[in-house]
C-alpha cells in the first residue's frame, strides 16, 4: 500500500526522508534497532541519489505477508547510472572523497536490498524490512 512519495532535491529533503521512515516504523511499531538500521540505510541512500544523480525521489509503501508487515522505501533517480556495481557495493569504494560504506553499509542494516542501474538512465534502490507485530501487547486482551 503506498504511502508517500518524497522527492529529494536538496539536503533538507533528506532529513524529511528520514522523518517519514521514522514516522511509519513507529506507527508500525518496529523496535528501536529495526528503525534505526532503516532510517540509516534510506539515510544513506538519499543521500547517494543526491550526490550522484542530483537528487530524485523515493516511494514509501507498506508491505503486508501474512502475520508481518513491512515497511518498503524505493529510490529512484534519472543519473548516470552505476558503471560498476560490484565495485560499488564494495566498502572502500568511493567515486568521490566518501567513505564507501554507503551501499555496502545500507544493504547489511535492511531485510530486502535490490538495485537496478543502467549507465545513462538512472538508478533504482529498493529496501524494505520487516516486522511481526505481537499479537497480544502487554496491557491488552
Ligand atoms: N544513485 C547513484 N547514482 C550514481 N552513482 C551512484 C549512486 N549511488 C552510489 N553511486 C556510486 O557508488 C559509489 C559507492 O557508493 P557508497 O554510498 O557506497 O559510497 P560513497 O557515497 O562514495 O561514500 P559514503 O556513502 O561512505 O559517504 C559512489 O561513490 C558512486 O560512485
Ligand atoms: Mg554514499
Amino acid at each position: 500500500m503506498p504511502l508517500e512519495t518524497v522527492s529529494v532535491d536538496t539536503e533538507r529533503d533528506v532529513s524529511r526522508v528520514r522523518r517519514a521512515i521514522t514516522a511509519y516504523a513507529d506507527n508500525l511499531s518496529f523496535d528501536l534497532l529495526a528503525r534505526t538500521h532503516l532510517v540509516t540505510a534510506a539515510s544513506e541512500l538519499a543521500r547517494n541519489m543526491l550526490a550522484y544523480a542530483g537528487g530524485g525521489s523515493v516511494r514509501i509503501a507498506k508491505l503486508r505477508h501474512e502475520a508481518r508487515v513491512g515497511l518498503k522505501a524505493t529510490f529512484e533517480d534519472q543519473g548516470p547510472g552505476i558503471e560498476n556495481l560490484d565495485e560499488a557495493l564494495s566498502d572502500g569504494f568511493s567515486s568521490s572523497l566518501g567513505l564507501g560504506l554507503g551501499l555496502g553499509g545500507a544493504r547489511r542494516l535492511v531485510d530486502d536490498f535490490e538495485l537496478e542501474t543502467a549507465v545513462g538512465e538512472g538508478t533504482t534502490v529498493s529496501i524494505a524490512s520487516w516486522h511481526e507485530p505481537d499479537r497480544h501487547p502487554p496491557g491488552g486482551p
